[in-house]
């Protein structure tokens, strides 16, 4: 069987940054299967949570390997207290690997409608799709995106401060960044972006830039 030629799209950035909105467009444009990695981590960390005692690891491995990408899509992860919980999950190796093997169905199999893929996350760049089409690292100033975050909440009509917000994405990017499996970090092949001054229109025309000089090379 002839092998599919896929364009594949890895993103790696900080909490609310503005990589799972490009993601969307991207994926929109280029016909592409788009997976947030952060909703799977959100729904561990959601699972364990509301379990009433420590879940054991077959028992999050049965839990994965009947996931679905609409079971990633409940708003009930879009808290902060589920945001804490994820990344507090995401530093073991065991989790991550669970993780991994979905990841990689999605990343290098999308169903046939799709062109490619484009997964967005912490790790992506660096471990899970080292070897992709093309590679970002989107980033922004901390208070710019503690503001964005803030504005969402409010939205979602979620109790939250501004200053509690801004504490928790410190902390977040702080064990994202030190922790030992999977950091977050910007490989020397990925291309950076800082959305810190950038509208989301004026952030996705340089990327539609960046992609069709090479798609149509
Ligand atoms: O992207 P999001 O903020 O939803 O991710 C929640 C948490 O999941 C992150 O803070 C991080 O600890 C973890 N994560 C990860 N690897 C990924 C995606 C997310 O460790 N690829």
């Amino acid at each position: 069987m002839k092998k599919r030629k896929l364009i594949t799209v890895a993103i790696d950035s900080p909490a609310a940054a503005g990589a799972g909105t490009q993601a969307k467009l991207i994926a929109k444009y280029y016909n592409l299967i788009h997976l947030d990695t952060g909703r799977i981590y959100r729904f561990i960390g959601k699972t364990s949570l509301d379990a009433p005692k420590k879940i054991s690891y077959n028992y999050l491995k049965k839990k994965i390997k009947s996931l679905k990408i609409k079971d990633l899509k409940n708003k009930n992860l879009l808290s902060d207290k589920v945001a804490t919980a994820a990344s507090i999950i995401a530093k073991e190796k065991k989790i991550r690997s669970l993780v991994h093997k979905f990841q990689q169905r999605y990343a290098y199999s999308p169903p046939l409608k799709y062109s490619g893929s484009v997964l967005d996350g912490r790790d992506i760049t660096s471990i899970q799709m080292k070897d992709a089409t093309f590679k970002f690292y989107i980033t922004a100033n901390i208070k710019v995106r503690a503001m964005r975050r803030y504005k969402e909440y409010k939205a979602l009509k979620k109790k939250i401060s501004y200053k509690q917000v801004l504490k928790s994405l410190k902390n977040r990017d702080k064990s994202d960044k030190n922790r030992k499996y999977g950091p977050l970090k910007k490989t020397k092949d990925s291309i950076l972006i800082n959305t810190t001054k950038l509208s989301r229109k004026r952030c996705f025309e340089k990327i539609k830039v960046i992609m069709d000089k090479k798609i149509k090379a």
